[in-house]
């Protein structure tokens, strides 16, 4: 999979993309990622990317000129040409993105994202050049890099041999719709803290229940809003209902001191 990144601060993409899942991914050329400088298809001396909006309003706009250059210059077409693969301006305004939304762009051979900057961006590039527009969640970032960077991240580790353990990313939360099972690692007993008890049974069939049950409580607890669409079985809406009537006789237990839930 090849990502073209279009932004006017090329600089802050140094570092991120060059440790751990995305170093490795590009490494073993799972992945290509190029950053390119808006900047350098700004025509004129002084290159300048924004202006005043026009009817006022305040704030500088990103050109359009050098954003539909600077496309067509990467994906090598003709003024007016329809891009080949989705364009995608990173905006507030954009669709939400969700874990189903990186499934859907892994699916692509190539991808272009083009990161918005100061207070918006000339609307034609909106009207007549993107194909889609990627908010990252309701809050204000100061431009579309950091965002770029998150769906580049998120793409990335679901391309086939991105991660060492090609199973590891089924239980990850979000994966199946559900949050994720509590973890542990050794020592099974730290600073008096023992782990649960099933989890050194070594019994796995009821391992696996105890994970999926973990889940659909933690769920339930973090984020019942996602148990909505979650796919789930008869024993999981038979867990659920046992949960939600202890819930109901024990007006629900306590968080522990650090907002973990209990075993
Ligand atoms: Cl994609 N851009 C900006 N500027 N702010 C955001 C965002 C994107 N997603 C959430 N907040």
């Amino acid at each position: 999979m090849h990502i073209d990144i279009l932004t006017l601060f090329p600089g802050m993409f140094v570092g991120p993309f060059d440790e751990s899942i995305i170093h490795r991914a590009r490494e073993a050329g799972l992945i290509s990622i190029a950053i390119h400088d808006i900047r350098d298809w700004a025509p004129g001396k002084h290159r300048q990317c924004d202006d005043i909006p026009y009817g006022g309003g305040g704030g500088m706009i990103m050109k359009p000129e050098p954003v539909f250059r600077a496309v067509e210059a990467v994906l090598d077409m003709m003024p007016g040409d329809a891009p080949r693969c989705p364009v995608i301006l990173l905006t507030p305004q954009g669709r939400t993105f969700t874990q189903a939304v990186a499934r859907e762009l892994v699916q692509q051979d190539q991808i272009v994202l083009i990161c918005g900057r100061y207070e918006g961006i000339d609307e034609r590039v909106r009207a007549y050049l993107v194909t889609d527009e990627i908010s990252i969640g309701d809050y204000v970032l100061s431009g579309g890099e950091l965002a770029a960077m998150v769906v580049t991240d998120a793409v990335t580790r679901l391309l086939p041999g991105a991660l060492g353990d090609p199973g590891a990313t089924l239980a990850d939360s979000h994966a199946q719709g559900l949050l994720e099972h509590p973890q542990y690692t050794r020592p099974a007993v730290f600073r008096g803290w023992a782990i649960p008890e099933v989890l050194l049974s070594g019994h796995h069939a009821r391992q696996a229940r105890w994970r999926r049950e973990m889940s659909l409580r933690r769920t339930y607890r973090r984020r019942p809003d996602l148990l909505e669409k979650a796919p789930l079985s008869e024993d999981d809406r038979a867990f659920l209902d046992r949960l939600r009537e202890q819930e109901d006789a024990s007006d629900g237990e306590p968080l522990g001191c650090n907002g973990v839930e209990g075993h």
